[in-house]
């Protein structure tokens, strides 16, 4: 589906507003996101993280969970932003929840501290996910 420049910007804006939200005390990288469903609606989420390291949760993990407890299973584009210098490129855990709910042409806009922009698709980012078309 095209994204229109509109609401790829307030996507972004959304994002930025989330990494706003980002519990990040040990990495003090703040990472925000915004998720766009099939249907619609709009879904922000903030890196969360944890004292033992390992529970610690993405921004776009977070923003893909809220929007599947509300029921939406199906995404369109996701932003995703950072206070680091350099593009923050979803991670491989991330990259995998989005093989879950997600199509290869699924837009990904990734967004600097400078608040300068990339687009990658999910195909470009993983190509031959493991998904659920592989049962
Ligand atoms: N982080 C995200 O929120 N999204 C990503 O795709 C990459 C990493 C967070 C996790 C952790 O809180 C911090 O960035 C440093 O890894």
């Amino acid at each position: 589906m095209k994204i229109s420049d509109e609401l790829r910007d307030k996507m972004m804006e959304l994002a930025y507003e989330a990494m706003e939200r980002a519990y990040a005390p040990y990495s003090g990288y703040k990472v925000g996101a915004c998720v766009l469903t099939k249907s619609g609606k709009l879904y922000q989420g903030c890196n969360i993280e944890n004292a033992g390291f390992t529970p610690t949760v993405c921004a776009e993990r977070t923003a893909i969970f809220k929007a599947v407890y509300d029921g939406e299973y199906q995404f369109d584009a996701v932003a995703v932003v950072g206070n680091g210098d350099k593009w923050g490129y979803p991670c491989g855990v991330c990259r995998q929840v989005m093989a879950e709910f997600c199509n290869s042409d699924f837009h990904i806009f990734v967004g600097d501290r400078e608040r300068r922009i990339t687009e990658i698709s999910f195909g470009e980012l993983l190509p031959n996910a493991f998904g659920p078309g592989a049962f």
